[in-house]
């Protein structure tokens, strides 16, 4: 049987990896965050110094990056290395920023993230999804929410685990700026494919939310 392809794109803070998941174990399907997998580039090309856009390229042909399920959470390795707790911080989300906008790395995770999808049924999650990677994917969902809300929940999220350091002014001012960046960089900017359904969480809760992307998927699948 043919493996069902669904791509989840959006803005940061969206929603779009808690949701992805979540509907990925409501369909059996391997859920692919992209993001972890820019992550680990990045966090290697820190380890290695690789600062240069050539040295970065260089260093590419000696990446092996897989991805490995463990309870069903996924786990990045690196030549063998896990480094899914290592990726998380900020000086690794700004490398991602930047290593993503290097054509030699996309093109380098293209194949991986195609070969993924091609092997089995998945929910993969990112910026160009339904846009570049996975053009005929048999559901596409662009989810998005006003800045001020996504700000709002990353700032909850921030106050839980360390109160007090950044006030929601500057989260906010952060999601714009890199708002900004995702949608306006030259290869592969974040945008709504035109066959995408465009599910807004801004009024909605995680569940009504998990539910509205279910609904889109049972629709389009005919389930
Ligand atoms: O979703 P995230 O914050 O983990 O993504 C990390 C970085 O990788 C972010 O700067 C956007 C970039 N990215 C991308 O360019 N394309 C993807 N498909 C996924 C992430």
């Amino acid at each position: 049987m043919k493996n069902v392809n669904i791509a989840v794109d959006g803005p940061s803070g969206a929603g779009k990896s808690t949701l992805a998941r979540r509907l990925a174990e409501r369909l059996g399907y391997i859920y692919v965050d992209t993001g972890a997998l820019y992550r680990a580039i990045a966090y290697d090309m820190l380890q290695h110094h690789a600062e240069s856009e050539q040295d970065i390229a260089e260093r590419l042909p000696e990446l092996d990056i897989a991805i490995d399920y463990q309870d069903g959470v996924q786990h990045v390795l690196v030549n063998g290395e896990d480094v899914s707790g290592l990726i998380r911080t900020p000086e690794v989300s700004m490398g991602a920023s930047r290593v993503s906008a290097i054509p030699a790395v996309r093109q380098f995770l293209f194949d991986l993230q195609q070969r993924l999808a091609r092997e089995h049924s998945v929910v993969m999650d990112g910026r160009d999804i339904g846009t570049v990677v996975l053009p005929d994917a048999d559901v596409k969902i662009f989810l998005t929410a006003t800045p001020e809300k996504r700000a709002w929940r990353r700032y909850l999220e921030l106050e839980e685990k360390q109160p007090g350091v950044q006030s929601y002014e500057d989260v906010l001012a952060d999601v714009i700026r890199r708002d900004e960046q995702d949608m306006n960089r030259a290869i592969a900017p974040l945008k709504q494919a035109e066959d995408a359904v465009l599910v807004d969480t801004t009024d909605a809760d995680l569940a009504q939310s998990e539910q509205m992307l279910l609904d889109v998927c049972k629709e389009k699948l005919r389930l």
